[in-house]
């Protein structure tokens, strides 16, 4: 049995698709996975319920764990410029059990952060409709939680049947809504920004850091989740006219934009609403009505609601041509590959993701659902920065034009140490499910990708 036979660089890629992405377009598509329910809603829970008016140091510590992370995204996606992020890096690199392993945490990071969305997307939704007067039977409103009476999400539910059929259809439509929406979100944060600088009252931050350095650290393992969906760049490199320079300047610029954004609105947030009273599925339009703004509140909530949309979108879209590769491996069922004549699109492999991110939107309320997106994304993450250091033995120094991650060993160890310190703060329920994960992703790696990867059959 050979589970590190590896996976050609050249072979690795598809070629149905067009080069036609620009840094402008990464920047976008970055921005458009990234900024969404973190900002707009988690943001609340963790400042209530972690760390405080210190919710902004934990999105920098979280900000911080993130770029050390980026720099291996980056010199990955400039030396191996192939569709498929993490997953082909590590089939390349150590071989197809690990990138069979990357790929299975990018899966389900990828599908979570689906449901994840959708499920904020729901709290706006909702927090609109009751400043309308309408509101839900309780049982509709959230995801599994009978102490509280809730059972299934409804909104959350629809949104994702919503999505799934978007991403069918052209792909590039979808994402052209997403570029028109990125500037919405943009609009939408300046709004706040600049109205809500004028109603911060300084003693709302105070005490500044009610639940100490650990809930800086606990909130920044929540919060971690506001970032995620840069490596979305790093997915779509096959489509990129100029994949080594772009790719690594896309992941960080839209890493740094997003910090620079969280950090003042978590600041204005905490300034303007005592944080005891944030923990509510619409912080950002909450806050607006605290302060009597109840018109520009509901422009906020019109705004997150059509924003969000574009973050599902975005990361179905990934997830969607994620699983077209690896099943193009052999490691996940052929009937996955089937394109629509049509639009061009892989259209089985987006009603099996969309239809699974259906189930776990319904179920499962967001503060589980984001930490379950969280701890797998940190295990890619790890997977990431050990795959550089075995990058640099096997095909050596950057060549010149190429990205390098600067101070190697020193800051890929470093990123292993910080991702898993976030990860030791997550909850044990969290930690459960996750050993359940990587349990059912080696039994379908050996019970079915084994035998039926392209690489078994080259070997026979
Ligand atoms: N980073 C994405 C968001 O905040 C997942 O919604």
């Amino acid at each position: 049995m050979d589970v590190f036979r590896k996976k050609p660089i050249k072979k690795a890629s598809l070629g149905y698709m067009k080069r036609n992405l620009k840094l402008k377009d990464l920047i976008l598509l970055g921005i458009g996975a990234v900024i969404g329910t973190g900002i707009f809603v988690v943001t609340g829970s963790a400042a209530a319920d972690y760390a405080g008016p210190a919710a902004m140091l934990s999105f920098l510590v979280a900000a911080f764990v993130v770029i050390l992370s980026g720099f291996s995204f980056a010199e990955f996606a400039s030396r191996v410029p192939i569709t498929g992020g993490p997953y082909s890096y590590m089939y390349v690199v150590f071989g197809e059990l690990s990138g069979w392993m990357a790929g299975w945490f990018l899966i389900c990071e990828y599908l979570l952060a689906v449901s994840s969305v959708a499920s904020g997307w729901s709290s706006y939704v909702q927090g609109f409709l009751a400043s309308l007067g309408i509101t839900l039977p309780k049982a509709l409103t959230a995801g599994y939680n009978a102490k509280e009476g809730t059972y299934i999400d409804l909104i959350a539910a629809l949104v994702v049947v919503f999505i799934t059929v978007w991403v069918t259809q052209e792909a590039k439509k979808a994402l052209r809504l997403n570029n028109l929406m990125v500037w919405v979100k943009f609009s939408l944060i300046a709004l706040f920004i600049v109205v809500g600088v004028f109603f911060i009252e300084p003693s709302n931050w105070k005490p500044y850091m009610p639940f100490g350095f650990s809930g800086v650290f606990d909130g920044a393992a929540l919060v971690f989740f506001a970032f995620l969906g840069f490596d979305a760049i790093a997915l779509a490199a096959e489509e990129v006219e100029n994949p080594q320079k772009d790719i690594p300047r896309g992941i960080i610029g839209s890493i740094a934009i997003a910090t620079v954004l969280y950090v003042i609105v978590t600041l204005i947030l905490t300034g303007m609403v005592p944080y005891t009273e944030l923990g509510v599925g619409d912080p950002v339009a909450f806050a607006l009505r605290y302060v009597k703004l109840d018109m520009i509140g509901s422009v906020i909530s019109i705004g997150a609601i059509l924003t969000l949309l574009t973050v599902t979108i975005s990361m179905l879209y990934s997830l969607v041509r994620l699983i077209y590769a690896i099943s193009q491996d052999g490691l996940l069922p052929a009937f996955l590959q089937k394109i629509d004549q049509k639009h061009r699109t892989p259209v089985r492999a987006t009603y099996v993701a969309g239809g699974i991110a259906l189930f776990f939107a319904a179920a499962f309320p967001l503060a589980i659902l984001a930490e379950l997106t969280n701890i797998t994304a940190l295990a890619c993450l790890i997977m990431m920065s050990l795959g550089i250091l075995r990058l640099r033995k096997t095909m050596g120094q950057p060549k010149k034009g190429e990205y390098k991650v600067p101070f190697v060993p020193v800051l890929p160890w470093l990123s292993v140490l910080a991702c898993a310190f976030l990860m030791s703060r997550l909850q044990q329920a969290t930690w459960t499910v996750f050993i359940i994960t990587i349990v059912l992703g080696l039994a379908i790696y050996f019970f079915y990708g084994y035998q039926h990867s392209h690489l078994a059959k080259k070997e026979k």
